[in-house]
């Protein structure tokens, strides 16, 4: 027996019950995909499966996937080749792909590999259980199932079964609406994830209300479009927010991703009101700074549009810090074109900038657009961006250094295991010393910062 396997098994003994198996989930991708794992890791404990120690002593492995680059769903492919030799050793071993991958290449993905036992799109996310249950009982059919139907289950999953990964318990995930109505030309999320739909605000503010008597104070609500957020009650992000703000226990509230054309002043004005428990930063990718651009991207604003929003934030909230994505060398960007985003960083000033080269994906509109550009000229773009980017972070991170900030403790830094991170009501990340524990709030006080961090 392999060691690992040996090892989990003396675990098992010890807690007494015979486990119905060992799993591993590997997540990429967005907060949606991580908040999945977390609901599906919950799902495989009630069903009796405890975690294994990795992939060497699992009997189920999970992989929850990424289609938004190409580099991403490959790298998913490159990763299934090195199961051959764990599926060779254990013939029992069962493998299942669930996430954007799946829903994008269903039974292609048998094609590719043969080490998979079945595909599960994300809104079939709660049927994987289902489908492990059927291969335990040899029901021979059950190897080789497919799963891409857009069904509602996840939205109603069963809130007190997820296994909550956060920052100690310090900080949750809370779902409050599922896939994308938006149809930018360069996404595959509408495809993967479906049309919208939104949980009931009486639900979401019961988990929060459950979740902070348990002593969570952070809460991130999310979704692709999470202020598209409407229920059939007609509540939106602006009720919800205030709501979950007076929740006994309730310190931080957080939401992404915001679509900057729903921004409205109705919702900017409730985020005000309950601030400062509604975070002082933002995530609100503006994409591209040319409006020509913008309009080939569809994504239903202008550049002066997108600026007078940060502008109407600002004037509410002047403390708020901003973060965006933006992806350089879209179809027909000219070099003036791709300036204007450049100017637009530095008009905005952003904390935090995740960029992207343009990536061809299957069945988008973009596919169709002229101007498609050689891979080396996209990275140049995004080089000169992210050093224009460090520039200006490295400024303003500098601004910090001297002041006093409220840490909430997620854990041991990854890069110095010597100190602890955390993360400030604005977002910034910070790494100190002395004494802490993960779900602690901390205040510390700053002695100096990078472009990325702050050190405290
Ligand atoms: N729902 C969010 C973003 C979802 S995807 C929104 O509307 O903003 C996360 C980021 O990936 C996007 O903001 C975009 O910057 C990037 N992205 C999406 N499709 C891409 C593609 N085809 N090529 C490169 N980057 C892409
Ligand atoms: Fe994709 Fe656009 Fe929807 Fe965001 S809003 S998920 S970028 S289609
Ligand atoms: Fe990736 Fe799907 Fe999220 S494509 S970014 S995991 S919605």
């Amino acid at each position: 027996m392999h060691k690992l396997q040996e090892r989990s098994l003396l675990r098992e003994k010890a807690d007494g019950r015979k486990a119905t198996g060992r799993y591993h989930i590997e997540t990429w991708g967005c907060q949606m995909n991580v908040h999945d794992s977390e609901k599906l890791s919950g799902a495989l404990e009630r069903d009796g499966y405890v975690r294994a120690d990795g992939r060497e002593d699992a009997d189920v492995i999970l992989l929850n996937t990424c289609s938004i680059r190409e580099k991403a769903a490959e790298k998913m492919f490159s990763e299934l080749g090195r199961f051959v030799p764990y599926k060779r050793r254990n013939p029992e071993l069962v493998i299942g792909v669930c996430g954007c991958v799946a829903q994008q290449e269903g039974e292609r993905i048998f094609r590719r590999s043969d080490v998979v036992d079945f595909v599960v799109g994300p809104r079939a996310t709660a049927t994987v259980t289902r489908t492990l249950e059927r291969i335990r009982n040899g029901d021979v059919q059950a190897r080789g199932t497919v799963d891409t139907e857009y069904r509602n289950d996840s939205i109603r999953f069963p809130y007190d079964e997820i296994r909550r990964e956060g920052v100690g318990t310090g900080k949750a995930f809370v779902t409050v609406i599922e896939g994308c109505n938006h149809r930018c030309t360069y996404c595959v999320v509408p495809n993967t994830r479906g049309r919208e739909i939104c949980r009931p605000m009486t639900s979401i503010l019961g988990e929060v209300g459950s979740l902070a008597s348990q002593g969570v104070m952070e809460m991130e609500f999310l979704g692709q479009t999470v202020n598209a957020y409407r229920d059939e009650d007609g509540n939106t992000l602006a009720d919800l927010l205030p709501a979950a703000a007076e929740i006994e226990g309730v310190r931080r509230l957080r939401f992404t991703t915001s679509h900057p054309a729903q921004m409205t002043d109705r919702l900017m004005d409730a985020m005000a009101s309950a601030s400062p428990t509604v975070c002082p930063y933002l995530h609100l990718p503006v994409q591209a700074g040319s409006s020509e651009v913008l309009k080939r991207m569809r994504r239903g604003y202008d550049r002066e549009g997108y600026l007078r929003k940060i502008e109407g934030l600002r004037r509410r909230m002047p403390d708020m810090l901003f973060g965006t994505d933006v992806i350089v060398g879209f179809p027909g960007e000219s070099e003036e074109q791709f300036e204007e985003t450049l100017s637009l960083l530095n008009e905005v000033a952003y904390d935090t900038v995740y960029s992207f080269a343009y990536s061809e994906r299957p069945a988008t509109k973009a596919l169709e657009l002229d101007g498609g550009m050689p891979q080396a000229e996209k990275h140049e773009r995004l080089r000169r961006l992210q050093e224009q980017q460090k520039t200006l972070q490295e400024r303003r991170n500098r601004q910090w250094v001297g002041r006093d900030v409220e840490v909430l403790v997620e854990g041991r830094s990854k890069r110095n295991p010597e100190r602890w991170t955390g993360r400030t009501p604005e977002n910034r990340v910070v790494n100190f010393d002395g004494e802490a524990f993960p779900g602690q709030l901390k205040n510390v006080k700053l002695l100096d910062s990078s472009a990325f961090c702050l050190i405290g």
